[in-house]
């Protein structure tokens, strides 16, 4: 069972979906659009699909990512007022517990206990594991948080932050954890042109899937433009 982003060709790429229930990790370095890409796969599965969502931030005040959203077309005030979309911010938790990602865990599987959404994006998982000591204890912490939010078959997004040069994750732990892998990029050929924005589906477990580096744009319509493959792309010129 598939479950749509609602970006008609992403999905189409994925063969149809991400797998419900599944751990997605999103990766890029600053602004590839994977809080835009998290937010349209909650506010597409509210709209189109009738799925709750819930956007929990663990870097800014929720009242800023809300700011941003209300300026992207898919954004609507409607569903947040009925509560099939909720922002939640872990900052103020983190801190009441000191960092005790244990408790911290232990909270966040009781508030989605009381939403029961069927899609959740966290944005971004890094802080976890910045937050633990070591790699070991960064596994246990990211595979609890996956544990945690996959508990009533929520099909979940972790946003993982990725060195700008190398597009690796800080903490490749959170890809080798998730049921699927998307990396989003920026590359520039030439200094003088715009930057090239383009993603890649790094893993799908279960299924064939695109292997190609897509290109993307992003507008006020969100994530848009998906289909000509990069190598496509630079070949023209
Ligand atoms: N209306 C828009 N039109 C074009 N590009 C936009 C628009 N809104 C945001 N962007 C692009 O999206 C980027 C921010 O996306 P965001 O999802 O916050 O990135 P990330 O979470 O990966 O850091 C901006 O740097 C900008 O390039
Ligand atoms: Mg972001």
């Amino acid at each position: 069972m598939r479950v749509k982003t609602g970006i008609e060709e992403l999905d189409s790429k994925l063969g149809g979906g991400f797998y419900r229930g599944s751990t997605v990790v999103v990766s890029g370095p600053p602004a590839v659009g994977k809080t835009i890409l998290g937010l349209q796969f909650l506010f597409n599965g509210a709209r189109k699909f009738g799925e709750k969502g819930a956007y929990i931030t663990l870097s800014e005040p929720v009242s800023k990512t809300m700011t941003f959203c209300e300026k992207l077309n898919f954004y609507d005030n409607s569903l947040v007022e009925d509560g099939m979309i909720t922002f939640m911010d872990l900052g103020p938790i983190m801190m009441r517990h000191n960092i005790d990602i244990r408790s911290v865990l232990h909270e966040v599987g009781l508030l989605m206990d009381r939403i029961l959404p069927e899609r959740i994006v966290v944005d971004p998982i890094t802080i976890i594991s910045f937050a633990v000591r070591d790699a070991y204890e960064s596994r246990i912490a990211i595979l609890r948080m996956a544990g945690v939010i996959s508990s009533m078959s929520s099909t979940s997004i972790l946003i993982s932050e990725a060195n700008e040069m190398t597009g690796i994750p800080f903490f490749p732990i959170e890809e080798f954890i998730a049921d699927a892998v998307l990396r989003m990029a920026v590359q520039q050929g030439d200094m003088a042109k715009e930057f090239e924005r383009m993603m890649q589906i790094r893993k799908l477990r279960g299924s064939d899937h695109e292997r190609r580096w897509i290109r993307y744009s992003i507008t006020e319509e969100g994530i848009v433009g998906i289909g000509a493959d990069v190598a496509e792309v630079l070949f023209k010129k």
